[in-house]
């Protein structure tokens, strides 16, 4: 599949996208409004399997990039700090794990080693090939170990496409997606897998 972006969805359009889903993202997690409807055997369930293995991860400093409302990175122990590229998801996240800002995922405004761990949660499976390798070494150069949470492979789904979102106010949207294997991911980013579920992978890799 061509992850060149098409006209029809540049960036600006994705993050405008983002801006406008802020309000109504965690409906998503939650199976509500437009989720509600959708077949998704065991989801509640493993969203709270995720939520317990974050919980059980070594308490860190962490950095949670593209980290949208902070819905996962709540469940983190140790100070946590949000970035993303909408003030809307910021203005959110903040609310809801005490500090986040806008900032670009591809060039984090932390020094080098800043942070004990960099958490990222479906931002992964969002980056095109060039800017996978760039975000996996901007969070080398800031943290010490990597988690990425993400969506798992699915029989329905292609592994990768450009995808149509519509939101709430009937808005519709394209944005870049792929579905992972749990190895896969790991191999992408040099670690292990640490969670192979039937809706979400979670892979980390400790660089120091
Ligand atoms: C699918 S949401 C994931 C939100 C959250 N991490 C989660 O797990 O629910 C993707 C997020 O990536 C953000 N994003 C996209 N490109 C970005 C970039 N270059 N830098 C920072 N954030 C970005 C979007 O604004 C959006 O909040």
């Amino acid at each position: 599949m061509n992850e060149r972006r098409p006209a029809f969805a540049s960036d600006a359009a994705t993050a405008r996208y983002y801006d406008r889903r802020a309000g109504e993202y965690d409906e998503w997690y939650r199976g509500e409004g437009r989720f509600a409807a959708r077949d998704r055997p065991g989801w509640a369930h493993e969203v709270d399997t995720v939520a317990a293995l974050l919980g059980s991860l070594p308490c860190a400093t962490t950095l949670d990039v593209a980290c949208g409302t902070g819905y996962l990175s709540r469940h983190l122990h140790g100070p946590v700090v949000g970035v993303d590229r909408s003030a809307a998801m910021v203005a959110i996240a903040r609310a809801r794990i005490g500090c986040a800002a806008v900032a670009d995922a591809l060039e984090l405004p932390i020094a080098d080693g800043g942070v004990e761990r960099v958490f990222t949660g479906h931002f992964y499976g969002h980056l095109p090939n060039a800017e996978r390798e760039t975000f996996v070494k901007e969070a080398r150069r800031v943290g010490a170990e990597l988690v990425v949470v993400d969506s798992a492979m699915r029989p329905e789904q292609p592994a990768e496409s450009w995808q149509q979102r519509t939101l709430n106010d009937g808005s519709s949207h394209w944005i870049w997606k792929r579905f992972l294997r749990p190895g896969e991911l790991a191999a992408e980013i040099g670690g292990e897998p640490i969670f192979s579920g039937a809706w979400f992978v979670a892979a980390r890799v400790r660089w120091r």
